[in-house]
This record gives structure tokens, sequence and C-alpha cells, in this order.
């Protein structure tokens, strides 16, 4: 790794990880023109990712249609983490507990054919194809910051749209309270599941209000692109106000339930790992502080750990549905 400071005196991290603007204009440009017309092109060529999401660099995975003109999320002044850091530093326990173990292994995860099952209290279950689910609404932009538990964080541009989307399509009934999201778990493709980390499958959930609210993404791509395995393909969840652990990976199965359903997390470590899991930098982990985060691919020697904000920096969005709860015990 090499350090080297400009002009204004920042030091800052150089390495060839950090994609080049240039390479992430084309693809913004690309997206447009996706969106201006093209977007049947870019589902034509779904069936291909497989083979292609191998590689996972930037630019060599197909296209997703998408809109740029509605970013919703409030952080994208801020800097992009380069994709090649977002593709290589993973957690995704199915593939093993090292951070380089996702984008070692994930190729191997076969995304074609997927699909999604909805089950529980709706009224229109069912069995979704995968690309059933891309056309369900157009696809957005989003840049996220994604906090994770262990004290670091990302930005990211993701692509996809509101899971509320889905969620109006299949009619959930009013005793629906609460939203489980089951995620893969194959023993033959994914090595980390013979081990006993987790008590798979990786299971996460919402209360509905949380799955409802405008900014809980359902994800097909990043930086213009569909996702490569190790992020979670072909489909996902982005939380952007809840530690990195509620945003569930490769889902297979959304279920609809009346009762606050166990998360893996929570399994593993109930005193450690609440449901709500909203980011709170007052809310220390047992074993270590919230209270500041390492953006990577700024942790040179000399780069400053940032302040983590509560709520991640979506107060404004989503304080709201949290009024009166005490978030120290709703941890
Ligand atoms: N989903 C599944 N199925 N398995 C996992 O191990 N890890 C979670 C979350 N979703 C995980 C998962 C954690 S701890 C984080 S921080 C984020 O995915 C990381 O997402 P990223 O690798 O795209 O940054």
């Amino acid at each position: 790794m090499l350090i080297r400071s400009d002009r204004r005196g920042f030091t800052h991290r150089l390495t060839s990880e950090i994609t080049p603007r240039g390479v992430y204009e084309n693809r913004r440009q690309w997206l447009q023109g996706l969106a201006a017309g093209a977007a049947g092109a870019a589902m034509a060529g779904w069936p291909a990712r497989d083979a292609q999401a191998q590689t996972a660099r930037p630019g060599k995975l197909p296209p997703l249609p998408g809109s740029l003109s509605k970013v919703a999320g409030a952080v994208t002044m801020e800097k992009l983490t380069g994709y090649a850091d977002v593709s290589s530093y993973n957690n995704f326990y199915e593939f093993g507990t090292d951070k380089d173990d996702p984008a070692r292994h994930a190729a191997q995860m076969k995304t074609s054919p997927w699909t999604v099952e909805i089950e529980g209290l709706v009224n229109k279950p069912g069995r979704y194809a995968i690309e059933d689910l891309l056309k369900l609404s157009p696809m957005e932009e989003r840049v996220y910051r994604l906090r994770c538990v262990e004290a670091w964080s990302m930005v990211i541009p993701w692509v996809g749209y509101s899971l509320s989307e889905l969620i109006r399509r299949v009619e959930p009934q009013g005793s629906a309270r609460y939203i489980e999201f089951v995620t893969l778990a194959d023993r033959e493709q994914m090595p980390g599941v013979r081990s006993r980390v987790i008590d798979w499958p990786y299971t996460e959930g919402l209360r509905m209000d949380e799955a409802m609210h405008p900014l809980t993404l359902l994800a097909f791509g990043m930086y213009g692109e569909v996702l490569p395995n190790q992020n979670g393909a072909p489909v996902r969840v982005v939380v952007p106000w809840k530690y990195g652990f509620k945003s569930a990976k490769s889902i297979v199965k959304i279920r609809f339930v009346e009762q606050e359903p166990r998360t893996a997390w929570n399994k593993a470590a109930a005193n450690e790992y609440g449901f709500y899991s909203n980011v709170n930098p007052d809310v220390r982990h047992p074993r270590w502080s919230q209270a500041t985060e390492r953006r990577i691919g700024e942790d040179g020697l000399f780069d400053k750990k940032r302040k983590t904000l509560l709520f991640n920096g979506y107060e404004v969005q989503v304080g709201q549905l949290y009024a009166g709860m005490d978030l120290r015990k709703n941890y």
C-alpha cells in the first residue's frame, strides 16, 4: 500500500483498487442511455450474467436499467468507495468468515435460475422469477452509506427500487406486522454453510413500517451493474440506517408474519445483536465502541476515523419510526 500527500496536505491511500473516475462515469453514461430507452437490452443480458459475474471487475458485469434522477440517499456528496474495495472486502459468512473469502468463493454460486418465494400473511403469495422482480418497478440508483457493526463503513451506489413496491403488489394482510428474509444456504455451493457459526439459513427481519420505508431498497445492482455474487447477487436488501448485518444477501424467501422473527445474529448472540440494530454511536457493542468508524479505502496511517452518526446519518428520514422507543433497550 502506498501513501501519498497531495497539495492540500491530505494523506490518502493510493491503490489500484480505487475505481478510476473515468470508468465510473462511463458506466453512469451507459446507465443513463439505458434509462433513456434501451432497458430491454439490459434485461436480455440477464441470463448471461452468471458467467460474467465470476470476474467481479468494474465494467465487466451486465448493466442494469436505471434512472439517475432520483437519488434518495442523503450522502451523495461523499466520495464513493472504490468498486474493488466494495467487491473484495465482504461479510458473507456462507462463503467463510474472512473478509476475502466471499470474493474467492462466491463465483461458484449459481444465480440463474433464481426465484424468490413470497409467503405468509399476504393475499398474493407465490414464487417470483428474478426476471419478473427486475421488471416490477423502474430501477433507481441510490448512494447509501453502509455501516457495519464491526465499525467500518463504505459509500456505495446501489441500483434497485424500494422494497415497498414489491410489498404493495403482494397485498399484506392486516395481521402482517413483520417481514422475514430467508437467504440461500446451499452446502454444495457455499463452503461456509458447513461451519456452525450461524444457524443456517441466514435470516433477517424488519418491522412492516421499516420494510415499507422508501429508503429500504431491494437491490439488484451496484455501480450501474448487476451485483457481484459476493455482494448478494442476484437480489438483496439494503437498509441504510441499520448495521450492515440487517441487509440480507441472496434472498430466496420473504415471509410476512405476525410475531417478531428470530434473526440469525440474534440467535447467535442475543446480548450483542438486537432485532432493531439501528446505527447508534451512543450504544456500545458489548465488546467495542460504536462511536467512530473507519471508512474502507481511507485507512492510511494518517487517515482519521469518522464519527458515527445516529441512524447512520438518516435520522431526518427515519427517526420518527422510533418515536417513544427506548433505543438503548431496543438496540
Ligand atoms: N447476508 C447473508 N446472507 N450472509 C451474511 O453473512 N452479512 C451481513 C450482510 N448480509 C451477511 C449478509 C453483514 S455483517 C454485512 S456488514 C453486509 O451484508 C455486508 O455487505 P457487503 O459485503 O455488500 O458490504
